[in-house]
């Protein structure tokens, strides 16, 4: 399957590690603020495992430290990886064909990639492929269709602004598309309802692995 782009131009790597999410940056730093309980919460609801973590696509690394456990990360951008401060094993590749054997992960996180997803198509086989190498907990993000941060963005393309290349669903779609690649969903937690569409969703998949930790 052809894989969506995520062209970023040079410097992006230490932008997006020290500013996108910093104090001063605006909206970036609540954001960062609320993300981080959003996923705490999800991880105090989800069954203890032992065993490493994948955090893809890992980006700079800024959730990795949440996660319970060694975490592997994995990022298609090598600049992203290189930026990482975390001396975690770093991967280059990408979350459609990840580099790993069945099950062989106690938990996954897949944090701000699915919203520059367009297609439901492309959105299930990367959750196939996370349940493939998964054989505990994930926890996923998506953007919902459902909030004024998203109808601000469909304004601004009825008027002509530029696409941001973020695509938003709905809750119930997306929720459908993550039973449909084996991730029966446990919990949702939005970072603020209605208002922002960043959205977290804990599934607990049936893998035949489950259990091997
Ligand atoms: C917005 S960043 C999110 C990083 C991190 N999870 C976070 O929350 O800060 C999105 C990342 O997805 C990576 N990416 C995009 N498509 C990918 C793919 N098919 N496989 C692996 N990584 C991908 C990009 O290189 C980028 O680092």
């Amino acid at each position: 399957m052809p894989e969506t782009p995520y062209r970023r131009e040079p410097g992006y790597a230490q932008r997006y590690r020290d500013q996108r999410f910093a104090a001063g940056s605006g909206s970036g730093h609540g954001t960062d603020r609320r993300e981080r309980a959003a996923l705490r919460e999800l991880l105090r609801l989800a069954p203890t495992t032992s065993g490493a973590w994948l955090d893809a696509p890992s980006g700079a690394g800024r959730m990795s430290a949440e996660l319970p456990g060694p975490v592997v990360q994995v990022d298609r951008d090598a600049a992203m990886l290189r930026a990482s401060p975390m001396p975690s094993p770093r991967v280059c590749g990408s979350v459609h064909a990840l580099p790993f054997a069945d099950g062989c992960f106690a938990g996954t996180l897949c944090h701000r990639l699915l919203q520059h997803i367009p297609t439901a198509v492309e959105r299930i086989d990367i959750l196939r492929e996370l349940a493939r190498v998964t054989c505990g907990p994930i926890v996923v993000s998506f953007f919902d269709a459902t909030s004024l941060q998203h109808l601000r963005r469909r304004l601004r393309r009825l008027f002509g602004k530029p696409r941001s290349g973020r695509s938003a669903v709905a809750r119930w779609a997306f929720l459908a598309e993550l039973r449909q690649a084996g991730l029966p969903p446990v919990a949702v937690r939005g970072l603020r309802r209605c208002v922002a569409d960043q959205t977290l969703v804990l599934c607990l998949p049936r893998h035949p692995a489950a259990g091997r930790h």
